[in-house]
């Protein structure tokens, strides 16, 4: 698959970029843009609505902040594995190329059917839902837990995939300069409440942190639900591993992105909890959504209305690397014919896999139509689904280290980290387990449904004849009205 390795990482179409007209993805990401793309990535909504949900089911203080670092620590040790994958299999599409390198194509396309189906449209969904809620939350105060907005609240989500979906067709340059400008957003907010959580620290307000771990829960099921929503908040952390066929000289900028990237979101984080808890009761923590509009609400006077709006574009910038990275999957597993081939192909003029964004933003937006589609639950199926498939990817680590040892690994991790992982993910799994069996049973049923569906077109490829003309008859006609075509690799 790659051609050449040069210092600028792997060549992969060199016939077509030599002619000059050469149609696919170009190195447009530096340093700046790397970090960016996964601190944008990982800030959105979770700092701003788990909350909550950690402080509910860990019962405590203590071990909500306990449960907030060490969901950094784990993000920073699963990041590390990826650097490894990703700088040693650099092509687009992270957990998938890597899982098809070590595992063969049935569990790349089972991880592929279950993040194109329901972890990307759904994580699109879940926080273009809490961008919708804050953005009307200045205008109708409190209406978070308000059932008769939803359905504005969905409205503004719908609108919000499209905005984004139009963006990230129009130019990779503009959604990676979007991103940019919603993560200087979100660290503004961030850093306002951090000094607020300080000051207030300093002011001696510390009620919150005495006693603090008073009503511990004992249930080892809650703990990991606990997780699930922190583990959300840091949820895009192997985000710039979807892109590491436009990273410039991903061996040095894919590790370092990480390393400065992850630390600096666990810091904040854990602080922005402090500073919640420093102006807040633990049970009015608990029961509020919005957390940190209840505490602008609180201290800011006539200047809370900046908090909602400053969530918003920061829930916006999150929606937006989600769905770039969203779309590189797509691309990529239609490229090695796992998804219908038309979703391979890229804007001719603007280099940007189009098909496939638009695809993810159709089904985010058939997502937000049931009426049980609320932040929690969809939280759980996403984690659950997740969580399978990050331990999957740090397994098949473990196996080329044993299996390919001779590959080339530009960025090596300590072999404990990869098993410390992939024991967390089992714990992740296994845990909820407990408390909500028939959900992550559904999910587990839903990833192993893929089977058949691998057998019929993948493998078999025993497909009707009409299907195989409608198929052909679309992506003609997409040729035609978006000015996109396949890309050009080394045999043409
Ligand atoms: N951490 C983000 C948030 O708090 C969600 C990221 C979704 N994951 C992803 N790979 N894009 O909203």
């Amino acid at each position: 698959m790659v051609d050449e390795i040069n210092e600028e990482g792997p060549v992969i179409e060199t016939k077509a970029r030599k002619k000059g007209s050469f149609v696919g993805l170009q190195r447009e990401l530096g340093l700046i843009s790397g970090i960016s793309l996964i601190v944008g990535t990982m800030i959105g909504s979770g700092i701003f609505a788990s909350p909550r949900y950690v402080m509910e089911h860990s019962g405590s203080v203590g071990l909500t902040l306990i449960v907030w670092s060490l969901c950094g620590v784990l993000a920073m040790l699963g990041a590390l594995c990826y650097a490894e994958l990703g700088t040693m299999i650099p092509l687009c599409g992270a957990d998938y190329v890597y899982m098809l390198q070590a595992f063969g194509p049935l569990p790349a396309f089972l991880y592929s059917w279950t993040t194109v189906i329901v972890i990307q449209p759904s994580q699109f969904a879940i926080i273009c839902l809490t961008f919708g809620a804050y953005l009307i939350e200045p205008i109708f105060p409190g209406c978070g837990d308000r059932e008769d907005l939803q359905p504005v609240v969905k409205l503004l989500a719908a609108l919000a995939i499209g905005v984004i979906m139009f963006v990230n067709a129009a130019s990779v340059k503009w959604a990676a300069r979007m991103q940019i400008v919603f993560t200087v957003c979100k660290m503004v907010a961030i850093i306002m409440l951090i000094i607020t959580g300080l000051v207030r620290l300093g002011q001696g307000f510390t009620a919150s942190f005495e006693n603090s771990f008073n009503n511990t829960t004992k249930s080892i099921g809650l703990v990991g639900y606990a997780f699930y929503n922190g583990l959300w908040a840091y949820d895009g952390w192997s985000n710039l591993n979807y892109a590491t066929e436009e990273l410039k000289n991903p061996y040095r900028n894919l590790p370092l992105s990480i390393m400065i990237g992850i630390p600096l979101v666990t810091v904040c984080y854990v602080l922005v909890n402090i500073a919640y808890f420093a102006v807040l009761t633990p049970a009015e923590v608990m029961t509020t959504s919005a957390v940190a509009v209840t505490l602008a609400d609180r201290l800011y006077g006539v200047m809370a209305w900046v908090i909602p709006i400053f969530v918003a574009s920061s829930t916006f910038g999150a929606a937006n690397g989600s769905a770039f990275s969203g779309g590189r999957l797509v691309f990529s597993a239609a490229r090695e014919g796992h998804l219908p081939k038309f979703l391979a192909m890229i804007h001719t003029k603007r280099h940007t896999p189009l098909p496939a964004m638009l695809f993810t933003s159709i089904i985010a937006w058939i997502m937000l139509l049931p009426n049980s589609s609320s932040f929690e639950t969809l939280i759980n199926y996403f984690s659950f689904a997740a969580w399978v498939f990050y331990g999957c990817t740090v397994c098949a680590l473990l196996w080329l280290r044993y299996k390919k040892p001779e590959m080339k690994r530009p960025y090596k991790v300590a072999l404990p980290i990869p098993i410390l992982v992939v024991l967390a993910s089992i714990y992740l799994i296994v845990a909820p387990f407990y408390e909500a069996p028939l959900e992550s049973f559904l999910c587990l049923l839903f990833i192993l449904a893929g089977i058949p569906f691998y057998l019929v077109f993948v493998y078999f490829k025993i497909v009707p004849q009409s299907f195989s003309d409608f198929l052909a008859r679309l992506t003609f006609k997409l040729q035609k009205i978006f000015d996109v075509a396949f890309p050009e690799r080394e045999d043409q």
